[in-house]
């Protein structure tokens, strides 16, 4: 028998560990493991290569992907469907893991609802915004990152007493955001899902520094809109293009919320913007961990046949759940979660 393996959309830390733990269970019960290249681009095209003992070896705490990934959509592309049926049935795959977000995971819920396509999924984005799971790994090794950060911004803010604006990916949920900024102690928190005025974050770090603080850290969301007490509601992208799945391109938002915020309060404000950087190196022990127990389940569903399944998380447990279900909505950040966060504002 022989399984596919896929990673597709942005990369994340933790990829390479997933890849490791199903093929080592796969080869372990005698399977043969094929490393798709670069996302469904790979089985467009036709790009295949074998994944044994040796090309697994020494990966866990790699990032990045071995296998290359990329955005693109098969039903996006002429014949793009066909193409793909084809190259399963000639390279004789009876099976796909897939793994990636609500795109990639999208693209396999659809074959299998329409084309009974032998597939599973495992949860991976940064932006920790799939439904059905409790966390996607890589969103850990994400919050680190940006923790990391707002620890050393603080320092130079505080030595300054400037405003340092922060600026985290997440695309349209303000997962990553919300819990580097309460484990940084962010001073203001602006996500897309509970929107604060710019008016409103400016009156926080006044009323802050009234009090006597004359440094703020302000960490946004690159899906934060600009938001005004008028009503009007601004997007910050940079290109109005989108991608195979629909998706313009965001980042800006931090240096256009850094020049209102120096403008309405009068005090000297510097922005970053953390970018890829997110996205890059070795993931954390608890992604390593998270990631090889999907990635161990993935394969226990392939082995079962239990196809249009998804390794999710429930606790602490590891279970799995539809691939449909995981792909109908996003899951944004509640108003639990906002209101830990405001409780540490201005
Ligand atoms: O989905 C992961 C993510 O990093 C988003 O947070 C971000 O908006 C997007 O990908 C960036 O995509 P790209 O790597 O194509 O610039």
């Amino acid at each position: 028998m022989r399984a596919g393996i896929l990673t597709g959309g942005g990369d994340c830390p933790g990829l390479n560990a997933v890849i490791r733990a199903t093929a080592r269970r796969l080869l372990d019960r005698g399977w043969e493991v094929i490393g798709v290249r670069e996302g469904w681009r790979g089985l467009v095209e036709a790009k295949l290569e074998p994944l044994g003992m040796r090309e697994i070896s020494g990966i866990l705490p790699r990032g990045g992907t071995i296998i290359g990934t990329s955005r693109t959509n098969p039903y996006k592309l002429d014949g793009g469907v066909d193409a793909v049926l084809r190259t399963v049935a000639e390279s004789g795959l009876d099976a796909l893991v897939a793994i990636g977000g609500e795109d990639t995971l999208g693209v396999a819920a659809r074959l299998h609802a329409e084309e009974r396509f032998p597939v599973v999924g495992v949860p991976k984005t940064i932006d920790n915004d799939l439904s059905a799971t409790d966390y996607t790994f890589g969103f850990d090794t994400a919050v680190s990152v940006c923790t990391e950060a707002i620890d050393r911004l603080h320092t130079t803010a505080e030595s300054h007493n400037r405003v340092m604006v922060v600026e985290v990916m997440g695309r349209h949920t303000g997962w990553i955001a919300v819990m580097s900024g309460i484990a940084g102690g962010a001073d203001v928190i602006l996500i897309p899902e509970h929107p604060l005025t710019v008016e409103e974050a400016c009156d926080e770090i006044s009323r802050r520094h009234a009090k006597g603080k004359d440094f703020s850290i302000v960490v946004v969301s690159e899906g934060y809109e600009l938001t005004y007490a008028s009503g009007e509601r601004r997007q910050v992208a940079q290109e109005a293009a989108t991608d195979a799945f629909g998706h313009v391109r965001l980042g800006g938002v931090g240096d256009a919320l850094a020049r209102e915020i120096e403008e309405r309060t009068g005090y000297e404000t510097r922005v970053t913007v953390l970018g890829h950087v997110q996205r890059g190196g070795s993931p954390t022990p608890r992604d390593r961990v998270l990631a090889t127990r999907y990635g161990l389940k993935a394969a226990d569903l392939v082995l079962d046949g239990s196809w249009g399944r998804m390794a999710a998380l429930h606790g602490d447990r590891i279970v799995d759940v539809s691939l449909k279900e995981a792909t109908a909505e996003l899951k944004t950040v509640p108003p639990e979660w906002y209101d830990v966060a405001k409780a540490f504002f201005g």
